[in-house]
């Protein structure tokens, strides 16, 4: 098969109340890890690349690689950019092979965010290619906020029918509690999704998928792992994946998943190395730490997103 754009996989796991796991992709090893998780699965997903990652991995390489899962797979599959921040780089991405991107525009105002996905969108849909637009601030939320200075995190449900009219954007990222990284909460804290928004954007929305980010769990049996051999990873608390599951039942269509699946690669590769200390052989640590990545997946896929048989 080849990569897909993300509107018909979204519309159906808006109809069926599942979410579909979108994964960020590096390298080899972690794309074959995610797609044979969706493969063994039956389940849709989406492999995205940051601009760090396209960078990382060659725009060439990073495209192809994905290019190579899809042709060896048979699940449906789109090659989306996480993050885009100009209209270049999602132009680039579009001109390439990307069936799906992502304009982040919530650093703009308003009418700012507003232009610069408008011109995303027109460019993006010449091409059947999905566009995902992003309102909200997706900064970790401090315990000490006043009310008024906690609402300028949160996504404004009064913004969003406007922001979907005049821009024409596929999918929505939305502020409701979640934020990218390792850090989310600190210990002690208690993670929280504000459901009351979720359901008020869905409302004024109806039938339009919206998308979650930061929304790894930072498993613990990673960290633990991680630390127990030779790492220092610090105590955090990510968003519990029982709240992850609900809001896939409602109208969050797309959960991104980057930090869980770093912490469970680290975790093999580093006690793959502190067993094996002779071995310098990178296939030894990096098939555990494929496998790491697969399992990780599978479980995204079977626990949180409820999209497994989905494909
Ligand atoms: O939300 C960001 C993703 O975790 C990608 O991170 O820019 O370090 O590739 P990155
Ligand atoms: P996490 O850091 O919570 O995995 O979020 C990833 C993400 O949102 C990628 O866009
Ligand atoms: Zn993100």
């Amino acid at each position: 098969m080849k990569p897909i754009n993300t509107l018909k996989m979204l519309k159906k796991a808006y109809s069926e109340n599942y979410a579909v796991g979108a994964f960020n992709v590096n390298n080899m090893e972690i794309i074959q890890g995610i797609v044979s998780a969706a493969q063994e699965l039956n389940s849709p997903v989406i492999l995205q690349a940051s601009s760090g990652a396209r960078k990382y991995a060659g725009a060439t390489y990073m495209r192809k690689l994905v290019e190579a899962a899809c042709e060896e797979s048979n699940v449906p599959i789109a090659l989306h950019l996480d993050h885009g921040d100009t209209f270049e780089l999602c132009k680039n991405c579009i001109d390439s092979g990307f069936t799906s991107v992502m304009i982040d525009g919530s650093a703009l105002d308003y009418e700012g965010n507003i232009e610069l996905t408008k011109k995303v969108v027109d460019y993006a849909h010449k091409y059947s290619v999905s566009v995902e637009g992003e309102l909200g601030s997706l900064a970790g939320i401090e315990e000490k906020l006043n009310v008024s200075e906690e609402k300028s995190f949160y996504t404004d449900p009064e913004e969003v029918e406007d922001f979907v009219k005049k821009t024409g954007v596929d999918s929505l990222a939305v502020a409701i509690g979640t934020s990218h990284g390792a850090y989310k909460f600190k210990p002690g804290q208690s993670p929280k999704l504000r459901f009351d928004i979720l359901d008020d954007i869905s409302r004024r929305l109806p039938g339009f998928p919206i998308v979650l980010h930061g929304a790894s769990s930072v498993i613990q049996a990673y960290v633990n792992e991680i630390n127990n051999f030779g790492g220092n990873i610090k105590e955090a608390i990510g968003i519990p994946e029982d709240m992850l599951k609900d809001a896939a039942k409602k109208a969050v269509c797309k959960i991104n998943v980057d930090s869980d699946l770093r912490l469970a690669m680290t975790a093999a590769i580093r006690k793959s190395l502190a067993e094996n200390p002779s071995n310098f052989d990178p296939r030894k640590y990096l098939t555990p730490a494929r496998e790491a990545i697969k399992e990780v997946v599978k479980h995204k896929i079977e626990n949180v997103m409820g999209s497994k048989n989905k494909a």
